[in-house]
C-alpha cells in the first residue's frame, strides 16, 4: 500500500474537478453523494453506504450499519474471483479487505470512480447516478494485466432495506418473515411488501449473461459467515437462492476470460421504480415489470452509459460556471470553484437528514437549516430554491412558529420535535431575502402558501414573513428581548428544560411552564439582521409604511441589545430563565460566547460605538484557535441544569465549545464588516477543508468538504473533525469567501462589489451570471489595502457607487474595480 505523504492520504485534482485517494484505509470513511434529484446514494471511498429515494427514511433501498463491525458495511460490492488459484478480492477493496497492488479512488461531482489492482487483475467500477434516472450506475471495467489468459467471476453484492429505514432495524418480529423477490433474466426485483400497499420496488440488473444468482444473505454467506469470506465466493458458484423472509440481497455471478491485455465491461443498475395503483401486477403477485425492463435496457449500453456520464460532467460544469473565481489562493480558487458549491448541493438536497453521521432516520429538513442552505445555493438553481422556500413556509403554523424539521417524501412537519425554537421563523426572512436579491423576483411575495399544510389557511408568503416578526414580537421577556423558546440557533442551549432524566430527549423534553422567561440576545440580533431585510424589500414594493415600521422595530431591538445584551467586552449570550445571564464574564464557565457576536455585527449593532470592534476583539482574545474558533469559553466541565443539553456534552465537543464551524463564517463577515480583511481570511483559513488537507492525520474527516464540528482544545481529541458534509458551515462559508471577503454581493439593486480581502492580495477575479448577464470582475488592488472601492468600472464606463446594474440582456460585461484609499 503506497505511504501518504505527511497528513495527507491524497491530493486534489483541481484540473478533473476530483479529490483522489491513495489508501483504501483513511481514517475515517470518506464519501460522496450521487444522484442530483430524487435518486440518493452515499458512496464511500471503499464502496460503503446506500441509497434511497427521495426520504431516507421511508424510501430506504438499502442497508448500512452504522456502528457495525468491520467498519463501513454494506456496501456496493463486486467480488472478483480468480476461477484458477481460487484468490478472490473486492474489487473496491472492501468487503474482502485485502492488500491491493494498486489502489485509488477518485470522488467527482455526483461520481466515484474506485480502482484496484490484485494479482495482475485490474478492475475499475465508475458509480453515479444519471441526471433525471431514479437508478445507479456501476460501471466496471476490468482488465488482465497479466502475461496470460485470466479465467474470472465475478460476485455482485448489495443488502436491501425493507423501505422504511428505522422499522427496519427494530421490527424484526415482523419484518424477518417479510422479504420477498422475483428474478427475470439478469435482473433481480426487491419487491418486500409490493401487496396491496406500497407501489414500490428495487430492482438490480446486470448487462451481462449470468451464470447464476443469489438473493437469500443466509445463502450467500454460508452459516455464521461474513461479507469477507462468503461462501458463494469461496467456493466460485452462486445458490440461485430465491428469499423468502429474512435477509434479501441480491448479487449476480457472471463468468469472464480475459487474454493478457483484455478488458471487459458489465454494467450493475440499482435502481428504484413506482407502479401506478392500477398496473401494478402482470400476473397475480408478479410486479408489472414493463417500465423497468426498458430502463434497463437502456442503461446497460454502454452507449448509453457514456453519454449519461458526459451528461452529468456538462450538468456540473454549466452549474459551477455560474460563479467562478480566480484568486492567488488556491485553497480559495479549488473550494469555491469546486468543493463548496458541490457541497452547497448536497446539504440542499439532504438538508441535515443522510449521511455518515445522520443515519437518515431522525432528522428530516431542518427549518432554520434549509433555509440557510439556501444562502449557498440559491445563484446555483434558483427555481429549485423558490420551491424549497414555499414548501418550509408551509410547515409555518398559524402563529408564525414553525415546525422545526418536515419529512421530505410527505413535506408534513415533524409532530415529534414540533415547534417552539424562537429563531426558526426568522431564518425564512433571510432565505426569501437571498432569493429575491439573486432573482430580482419579487412575485414570490405574493404566492400564496398554507400553513402547517392545512388547505383554506393560505395567505401569501409576505404575510408569513410578517408573522414571523409578530411571532417574535408577540415573545419578549422581561429586557425587551425576544425569548428563547425551546432553543434558538444553539440546539443545546435549552434553558427552559430543566431536565434531570437520563432517559429524556432535549430536543424532544417540554419546555417547563414556570420559567418561560429566558431570553436570548442572539434571536435579538437576528431579528435585527431579518427586520433590516424586511424593510429593505417593503420599500421596493411600494410598501412604505412597512419599510419604516421595519425600521423602526430594527432600531429598537438593536437599542435593548446595546442597553441589555452588552457585557462589557463582548455581547451576552441570553438571560437564563432566573434572569441570569449566559456568556457573561460574570459566569464561572461559558464567559463568552460566539453566536451573539457573530450576528449582532452582521446585524450592525454597535457599529457607531465601537462595541463591534470590541465583540470581535474578544473573540480573537478567548474563542480563535490554530483549529478555528470554538463556541465558547470555558468550555463547561460540569451539567448545569438551567442551560440544558449543552453541559451534557465533555468538554471541547459539540455545543460545548467544540469548534462549531458553522458560526466561524459568521465572524469572518463580521471582520469584513468591520474592515478587517486579513484578519477574516485568516479565519477562513483555519477551518478550510483544503488548508486542513494537510493535517488529515489529525482532522481525520474528508479533506474536501466541511465537518460540523472540530474538536475544540479542551477536547482530548483537539482538532480532530466529526461529522462531515450536512452542515450550515457550507453554505455560510460559501457566502463569506465569496460575497463578503471578495465581495461580490447580491444586492436588491444590482450585484454589489465591496470586497475585503488579505492587504497582499495584489488583485483577483470573479465570473458571475447574475439575472441572466455574465460579469467579468477584474478588482486590482495596487495600494494593497484590505477595503475599499475607489472607483468600479462597467464596460470602461466609470460609473457612480459600487452596484453594478443588472442588465439581463444575456450578454458579457466588464467590470473593473480600483481598489484603494479614497
Ligand atoms: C446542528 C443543527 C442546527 C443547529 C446547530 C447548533 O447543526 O442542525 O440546526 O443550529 O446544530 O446547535
Ligand atoms: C443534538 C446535536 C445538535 C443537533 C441536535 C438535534 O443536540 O448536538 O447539533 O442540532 O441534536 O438533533
Amino acid at each position: 500500500m503506497p505511504e501518504s505523504e505527511g497528513g495527507k492520504y491524497g491530493y486534489f485534482d483541481d484540473a478533473r474537478r476530483e479529490y483522489v485517494i491513495l489508501r483504501p484505509d483513511t481514517p475515517t470513511p470518506w464519501i460522496n453523494y450521487l444522484g442530483q434529484e430524487d435518486y440518493f446514494a452515499m458512496i464511500s471511498n471503499t464502496g460503503g453506504g446506500y441509497s434511497f429515494y427521495r426520504d431516507a427514511r421511508f424510501r430506504r433501498i438499502t442497508r448500512y450499519r452504522y456502528h457495525g463491525v468491520p467498519l463501513d458495511q454494506p456496501g456496493r460490492y463486486v467480488y472478483v474471483r480468480d476461477a484458477e488459484s481460487g484468490q478472490y478480492w473486492g474489487a473496491t477493496w472492501q468487503p474482502v479487505k485485502r492488500p491491493p497492488e494498486f489502489y485509488e479512488c477518485r470522488h467527482g461531482l455526483g461520481y466515484t470512480i474506485i480502482t484496484t489492482r490484485y494479482s495482475g487483475i485490474e478492475s475499475q467500477v465508475t458509480y453515479f447516478v444519471p441526471l433525471g434516472q431514479t437508478l445507479e450506475v456501476w460501471r466496471l471495467k476490468i482488465t488482465n494485466r497479466r502475461d496470460r489468459p485470466a479465467k474470472l467471476q465475478l460476485f455482485s453484492y448489495v443488502e436491501f432495506c425493507l423501505w422504511d429505514a428505522l422499522d427496519d432495524m427494530t421490527n424484526f418480529q415482523r419484518n424477518l418473515s417479510l422479504a420477498e423477490v422475483e428474478v427475470e433474466g439478469s435482473a433481480i426485483y426487491h419487491k418486500t411488501g409490493y401487496r396491496e400497499r406500497r407501489n414500490h420496488f428495487a430492482f438490480f440488473a446486470c448487462s451481462e449473461r449470468i451464470a447464476g444468482f443469489d438473493t437469500s444473505r443466509d445463502e450467500f454467506l454460508g452459516s455464521y459467515k461474513s461479507l469477507e469470506n462468503p461462501i458463494v465466493v469461496e467456493e466460485g458458484r452462486s445458490r440461485n437462492s430465491i428469499v423468502s423472509g429474512w435477509y434479501p440481497i441480491g448479487s449476480h455471478q457472471v463468468n469472464l476470460e480475459l487474454a493478457p491485455g483484455e478488458s471487459r465491461e458489465a454494467i450493475f443498475l440499482l435502481g428504484y421504480a413506482e407502479n401506478p395503483q392500477d398496473e401494478k401486477f402482470e400476473a397475480p403477485n408478479k410486479i408489472n415489470k414493463s417500465r423497468v425492463r426498458k430502463v434497463i435496457e437502456e442503461f446497460t449500453r454502454p452507449s448509453r452509459v457514456d453519454e449519461a456520464f458526459e451528461q452529468l460532467k456538462q450538468y456540473w460544469g454549466r452549474l459551477l460556471s455560474i460563479l467562478q473565481v480566480e484568486t492567488p489562493d488556491e485553497h480559495v480558487n479549488r473550494m469555491v470553484n469546486i468543493w463548496n458549491q458541490y457541497q452547497c448541493m448536497a446539504t440542499f438536497n439532504l438538508s441535515r437528514s443522510a449521511s455518515f453521521y445522520e443515519s437518515g432516520i431522525s432528522r428530516g429538513i431542518g427549518f432554520r437549516d434549509s433555509n440557510q442552505d439556501i444562502l449557498g445555493f440559491v445563484h446555483m438553481i434558483p427555481e429549485r430554491a423558490r420551491e424549497r422556500i414555499l414548501d418550509l413556509a408551509a410547515t409555518q403554523l398559524p402563529d408564525g412558529s414553525c415546525y422545526h424539521q418536515y419529512q421530505p417524501i410527505t413535506k408534513r412537519g415533524n409532530k415529534e420535535i414540533g415547534s417552539g425554537f424562537n429563531d426558526d421563523p426568522l431564518w425564512l426572512v433571510l432565505s426569501v431575502a437571498a432569493y429575491i436579491k439573486e432573482t430580482g423576483d419579487y412575485s414570490i411575495l405574493d404566492e400564496i402558501v398554507p400553513y402547517d399544510n392545512t388547505p383554506g389557511t393560505e395567505e401569501p408568503l409576505y404575510k408569513h414573513l410578517e408573522k414571523s416578526f409578530q411571532y417574535i414580537l408577540e415573545r419578549l421577556g422581561p429586557h425587551g428581548l425576544p425569548l428563547i423558546g425551546h432553543a434558538d440557533w444553539n440546539d443545546c442551549l435549552n434553558l427552559n428544560v430543566f431536565s434531570t432524566s437520563p432517559d429524556e430527549s432535549f430536543q424532544t423534553a417540554p419546555d417547563r411552564t414556570d420559567g418561560k422567561t429566558a431570553e436570548s440576545v442572539f434571536i435579538a440580533g437576528l431579528f435585527v439582521l431579518a427586520a433590516k431585510e424586511m424593510a429593505a424589500i417593503a420599500e421596493r414594493i411600494g410598501r412604505k409604511s412597512d419599510a419604516e415600521k421595519y425600521r423602526r422595530l430594527a432600531d429598537e431591538m438593536a437599542k435593548r441589545v446595546l442597553e441589555h445584551g452588552w457585557d462589557g467586552e463582548w455581547f451576552l449570550r441570553a438571560y437564563d430563565a432566573f434572569g441570569r445571564k449566559v456568556g457573561s464574564r460574570e459566569c464561572e464557565e461559558g464567559k463568552i460566547f460566539i453566536e451573539p457576536q457573530g450576528i449582532c455585527v452582521m446585524a450592525g449593532i454597535g457599529l457607531d460605538n465601537g462595541y463591534t470592534v470590541k465583540a470581535l476583539d474578544s473573540v480573537y482574545k478567548y474563542l480563535a484557535t490554530p483549529h478555528g474558533i470554538k463556541l465558547h469559553h470555558p468550555a463547561y466541565t460540569r451539567y448545569y441544569i438551567n442551560l440544558g443539553e449543552i453541559g451534557t456534552y465533555p468538554p471541547g465537543y459539540k455545543e460545548n465549545a467544540s469548534i462549531f464551524c458553522h458560526t466561524n463564517p459568521w465572524i469572518m463577515i463580521a471582520e469584513t464588516i468591520v474592515g478587517r480583511g486579513d484578519r477574516a481570511f485568516d479565519y477562513y483559513k483555519r477551518i478550510c477543508p483544503s488548508v486542513r488537507e494537510a493535517i488529515s492525520h489529525i482532522h481525520r474527516c474528508e479533506p474536501y468538504v466541511y465537518a460540523q464540528m472540530i474538536a475544540g482544545p479542551e477536547a482530548p481529541r483537539y482538532g480532530e473533525a466529526k461529522n462531515s458534509w450536512l452542515t450550515g458551515t457550507a453554505a455560510w462559508s460559501l457566502v463569506a469567501i465569496t460575497q463578503w471577503i471578495l465581495g461580490v454581493r447580491p444586492h436588491y439593486d444590482g450585484l454589489l462589489i465591496d470586497p475585503c480581502i488579505p492587504s497582499d492580495w495584489p488583485g483577483f477575479k470573479v465570473t458571475r451570471w447574475f439575472r441572466g448577464a455574465k460579469y467579468v470582475i477584474e478588482v486590482r488592488n495596487e495600494e494593497r489595502v484590505c477595503k475599499g472601492v475607489k472607483q468600479i468600472y462597467v464596460d470602461g464606463v466609470p460609473i457612480e457607487g459600487n452596484i453594478v446594474p443588472a442588465f439581463s440582456d444575456g450578454r458579457t460585461h466588464h467590470v473593473l474595480v480600483i481598489m484603494g484609499r479614497k
